[in-house]
């Protein structure tokens, strides 16, 4: 991959595990947690592109409050574990091979940044309590353009930001619709395909897939 000049970060599944805030509450929930954690994030997921085409827009914060909502109900979670796993939600653990790729990234001198959903007090503190804080140039929220992805608006904020052409940017996600919301709109998408996935058909194939981050220093 060449003329790379912004590598751009998807956050939540990519660069941290969404479902180590059940994970840490196994013990409570019993068997049932993975089963949980997965229902949780696709409803979380259907929550933003609804609301997205229904011109309803809620935060992400509120959405991962109202998807928690229903998943505990549909798998029967104890009402008292609500704030703990919502607590848990905001310091969500980084991959672990993320910071050491992250920090040999930037000494490579290219402009780092994450692009995600989440609101910019929540991408600050992922960042902080994963001790990432003076890695990246740049958080883009969507809360900056008020819709969630994969609308093109959001995928032009480093473009606007930076000056820079969608083909000089390498945008890395683990979810296959926002490598494939991405590599529409013209981005160079690489599928963090941590977990032996199937790719989606939207109309775009990725040129490259890796298993995890540490692939991607000898891609760039
Ligand atoms: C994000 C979600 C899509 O960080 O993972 O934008």
């Amino acid at each position: 991959m060449k003329n790379i000049k912004a590598i751009i970060f998807d956050a939540y599944g990519t660069l941290f595990d969404v479902n180590s805030a059940a994970e840490k509450c196994k013990y409570k929930i019993g068997d049932k947690w993975e089963g949980f954690a997965n229902y949780w994030r696709t409803t979380q997921l259907e929550y933003t592109w609804l609301r997205s085409l229904m011109n309803r827009h809620k935060d992400f914060w509120q959405v991962t409050e109202d998807s928690l909502d229903k998943s505990m109900k549909v798998f029967s979670i104890n009402p008292l574990m609500r704030d703990e796993l919502l607590n848990l939600y905001k310091v969500l653990s980084s991959f672990k091979e993320v910071p050491e790729v992250l920090k040999t990234l930037k000494e490579k001198k290219f402009k780092l940044a994450i692009l995600s959903n989440g609101t910019p007090t929540l991408l600050n503190e992922l960042v902080k309590s994963n001790k990432l804080d003076n890695i990246f140039d740049d958080l883009f929220s969507i809360e900056q353009v008020g819709i969630y992805k994969p609308d093109s608006k959001v995928y032009d904020m480093p473009i606007q930001k930076y000056r820079i052409k969608k083909n000089e940017v390498a945008f890395l996600s683990a979810n296959t619709w926002d490598v494939s919301g991405g590599g529409n709109y013209g981005f160079n998408s690489i599928w963090v395909n941590r977990n032996n996935n199937i790719f989606d058909n939207l109309d775009y194939k990725p040129k490259n897939e890796i298993k995890d981050l540490s692939e991607l220093i000898k891609l760039i």
